[in-house]
């Protein structure tokens, strides 16, 4: 099967298969506060990720690339609303372009479009140094996202089987590339082990992508006939991740990502200790539904949506809404319980 082929499988396969809706964001409550003393106009949604300055903590997250016209469509279109909506955007794994010249468009054009937009480039821990920086020059980035994928590796019957070296080479990366490195799971959480390993080769920023939206073991299994079924409930959901990072690794930047869907979602994984929100299956569904004015549309109305909830928990920045009171109870309790995490 060819790699465009493959992407585009990918693409419809994530579209069918959908969001588990397993985030575990219902174990977390807010705590209602009467006297809020804020106003809806008093509230900014700016955020700051480690050195990255962004308008709004919520960006698509990535997804598309290197698989020919269809996906530099799509990618086109996520482009203009990340720029219309001055929010960040991720492309998908650019290792595609970097073995084959011919479909670095499919990404560069996401820059073109965005000239001044928060755009992060995006390889697997495959990578090199020397590939690390032609994939941050190709999109002239603001971030790299390195992305670790074991267990989609393992389902797929093509996919890698030797996951050594992952470690050394990320420390090769952030010792030598000029933008923040962000490591980012692709929907089956960060453990505190590995968070804490992360933080030793001096990663300080963490998207967690957890359990319970996007499951790559699903993607695999719908594309192919003997199925692997043992890994398709495996993960940590993205709430316990945050949960996990946070209270292992001091001053990490966490990113939360996996399942995320509307305003709560965003709300309480920036109070478990998130400063940006990415958003990648969710976003992918209602643009390909409903079109670029679709994605607008969501994007402005969570965004105002959660000023609203902003407002009624009594913060007016992202670093006061990572302050707010939470009572976390169900599974989420007992794991991190368990975890020894408080
Ligand atoms: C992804 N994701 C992904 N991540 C990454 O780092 N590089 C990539 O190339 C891709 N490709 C990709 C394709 C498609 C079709 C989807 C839906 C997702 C993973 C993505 O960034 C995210 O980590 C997970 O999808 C979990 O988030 P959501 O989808 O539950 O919001």
């Amino acid at each position: 099967m060819s790699r465009a082929k493959r992407k585009m499988d990918h693409i419809q396969h994530a579209l069918k298969t959908g969001q588990l809706q397993q985030t575990s964001f219902e174990d977390v409550k807010f705590v209602h506060q009467s006297l809020p003393d804020r106003a809806v106009t008093d509230i900014e949604l700016n955020t700051k990720v480690g050195e990255l300055t962004m308008s709004s903590p919520i960006f698509i997250n990535a997804m598309t690339g290197g698989g020919g016209q269809d996906t530099y469509e799509i990618n086109k279109g996520l482009a203009e609303v990340a720029k219309v909506c001055k929010i960040g955007i991720a492309v998908g794994s650019q290792m595609s372009a970097l073995k084959d010249k011919s479909e670095s468009d499919t990404y560069k054009i996401v820059r073109k479009i965005n000239h001044d937009g928060i755009i992060f480039a995006n390889l697997g821990s495959e990578a090199s140094v020397e590939q690390a920086k032609r994939a941050v020059d190709m999109l002239e980035a603001n971030a790299m996202q390195i992305h670790l994928n074991v267990i989609q590796e393992l389902v797929m019957p093509e996919g890698d089987r030797d996951f050594r070296g992952a470690l050394k080479r990320i420390e090769k990366i952030v010792n030598s590339i000029p933008v923040p490195i962000i490591v980012k799971e692709t929907g089956f959480g960060i453990s505190k082990e590995t968070a804490k390993k992360l933080a030793d080769v001096g990663v300080d920023i963490i998207d967690v992508s957890g359990f319970g939206g996007t499951n790559f073991s699903k993607i695999e299994n719908a594309r192919r006939f003997d199925k692997l079924r043992f890994f398709n409930d495996w993960g940590i959901t993205t709430v316990a991740s945050i949960v996990e990072v946070k209270q292992s690794v001091y001053g990490c930047n966490i990113i939360g990502s996996g399942g995320i869907q509307d305003p709560v979602d965003i709300a309480k994984a920036i109070s478990l200790g998130a400063s940006a929100v990415g958003v990648a299956g969710h976003f992918l569904k209602c643009y390909m539904d409903n079109g670029q004015e679709g994605l607008l549309n969501l994007i402005s109305k969570t965004s105002d949506e959660l000023k609203w909830i902003m407002t009624a928990v009594g913060a007016s920045t992202i670093e006061e809404l990572q302050q707010v009171p939470l009572v976390i109870a169900g599974e989420t309790y007992h794991w991190l319980t368990q975890r020894g995490i408080d």
